[in-house]
């Protein structure tokens, strides 16, 4: 059932990118499908002067790369758009940005109701929360603050930012976006677990040989190469994305469904994160960066746009990540992602090992929950869709479901509007994983690596085989 939704979003960095590619098209959907109708406004902010009929364009633009409808269509859905022009560090452009909203509260009968969404460069989080906060723009409806990644890009710096945005925002009203967790597979990793006893039984060290976690892409840093530069994908991907994988799959199953819970269970897991010394991250993990393709047609790393020539920055990195605790000690968990690898595959494959006869379930069974819906396979058991595989021990619990899965933001947005925390990243998850990060990436930053060392459209350097093959183990997907 659709339940019509009301608020006023202020968008900050209402022109960029990520507000034209995700976030438009995704109220777009939602005004579709009526969780958005007529009480909400959308107020977009950036640098620049624009009129509201000007920005109204651009949103119109912007979805017509996604969507065939009617332009009556988007034009009714345009018309809750309005543009103000806004310096973060100014103000009396907050004080502008209150009326501007109380004005259109009235207008669209909004509910006195707030999300205050930054899509704005991370550096501006703070002074944006801060200003929200003492210019007063918060109402006695309810206030959300949404943050986009990069939250930090060490704990240093997380916890920077995190002291400066929780001196204006209450923990419980923050939404930190971590756009996996809108997936509709990790979403659907807990009922997976929940409707499947004996799947859920064999994910111990009792019956699991290892774990991995794939997230490859084909695209290189395309036009991202300024922040890659202060990234790396073990903060662009590990930190974050992988991590939650690994966190829906690994945790414990919560004996409720309530948001604290659920993440209480996440915590814990981060929590016993096994730290690593200096050798071990030189045993343990690998890094790779990307040279031009076969052929010398496609970019090497170094040669793209606002990246050094000398950089040093992975574009791969494969690593070897244990628990300290009952249920996970001693079994490895893989993770891998990489840019300009040969495809794009976004996998968790769950290797059990032989005493998993005891529980009726073949010897040495692989199975491999895909999270991009690029095919129709959402659970594959030694390779083939559950279905078919002949063992009946996992199924995924909405039959059909898949087709009509929600767009990542689509879903969270949802989240947000009702005020459902549970597919958000908490504080203390985030301090234990950049606690973990921090250890390679300080190990790392000791050493010169030899890059570029893997060629475009392959599957990374040779070390990430070998981190495997140690322990007696083999990729997966390869
Ligand atoms: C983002 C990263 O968080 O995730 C990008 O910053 C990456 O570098 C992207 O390309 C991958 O997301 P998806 O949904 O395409 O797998």
């Amino acid at each position: 059932m659709v339940t019509e939704k009301s608020a006023i979003f202020i968008i900050f960095g209402g022109s960029g990118d990520l507000a034209h590619r995700k976030l438009y098209p995704s109220l777009f959907r939602l005004y579709k499908s009526g969780f958005l109708k007529d009480h909400f406004a959308v107020i977009g902010t950036a640098r620049r002067p624009w009129s509201d009929d000007y920005f109204r364009e651009t949103v119109i633009t912007s979805l017509k790369d996604y969507f065939d409808d009617d332009e009556e269509i988007m034009q009714g859905f345009a018309k809750h758009f309005f543009y103000q022009s806004h310096d973060v560090n100014d103000s009396e452009h907050y004080i502008a940005l209150k009326n501007l909203a109380a004005k259109l509260d009235d207008q669209f009968e909004a509910g006195h109701n707030r999300v205050y969404y930054m899509a704005i460069a991370p550096r501006f989080f703070g002074t944006v929360a801060e200003h929200i906060n003492s210019e007063g723009l918060k109402t006695d409806g309810y206030n959300r603050l949404v943050i986009e990644k990069p939250f930090g890009r060490d704990l240093d710096s997380a916890c920077e930012l995190n002291g400066n945005i929780s001196k204006a925002f209450p923990e419980n009203d923050i939404y930190r976006i971590d756009h996996y967790l809108g997936k509709k597979m990790v979403q659907d990793i807990p009922n997976i677990r929940a409707t499947n006893a004996k799947f859920e039984e064999a994910l111990n060290n009792k019956y699991v040989s290892n774990i991995q976690v794939t997230l490859a892409e084909a695209i290189g840093v395309e036009d991202r190469g300024g922040y890659y530069e202060t990234a790396g994908v073990l903060r662009d991907m590990v930190q974050n994305h992988i991590m939650q994988i690994i966190g829906a799959i690994a945790s414990d199953a919560p004996e409720a469904k309530e948001a604290d819970v659920i993440h209480k269970n996440k915590c814990d897991l981060f929590g016993s994160l096994k730290e690593m010394t200096p050798e071990q991250v030189d045993k343990d993990f690998v890094r790779g960066q990307y040279d031009t393709d076969k052929l010398g047609n496609e970019k090497a790393y170094r040669q793209e746009d606002k990246v050094a020539e000398d950089s040093n920055i992975e574009t791969y990195t494969a690593g070897k990540l244990e628990f300290d605790s009952k249920r996970w000690s001693g079994v490895p968990f893989y993770v891998r992602s990489g840019k300009r690898m040969p495809g794009k595959a976004s996998r968790i494959d769950i290797v059990f090992n032989s005493n998993v006869t005891e529980l009726g379930i073949k010897a040495n069974t692989v199975v491999t929950l895909l999270i991009e819906r690029t095919d129709n396979h959402s659970i594959l058991i030694n390779g083939i869709d559950y279905k078919e595989s002949g063992q009946d021990f996992i199924k995924f619990p909405e039959e059909g479901d898949f087709d009509n899965a929600r767009e990542a933001y689509e879903s969270l947005i949802i989240d947000i509007l009702s005020g459902d925390r549970v597919h958000f990243t908490l504080w203390d998850e985030l301090r234990s994983t950049w606690k973990y990060i921090d250890t390679v990436e300080e190990r790392w930053a000791d050493q010169q690596p030899d890059f570029p060392n893997y060629i475009s459209g392959t599957m990374g350097p040779d070390a990430a085989e070998m981190l495997l093959e140690r322990d007696g183990n083999s990729w997966i997907w390869d």
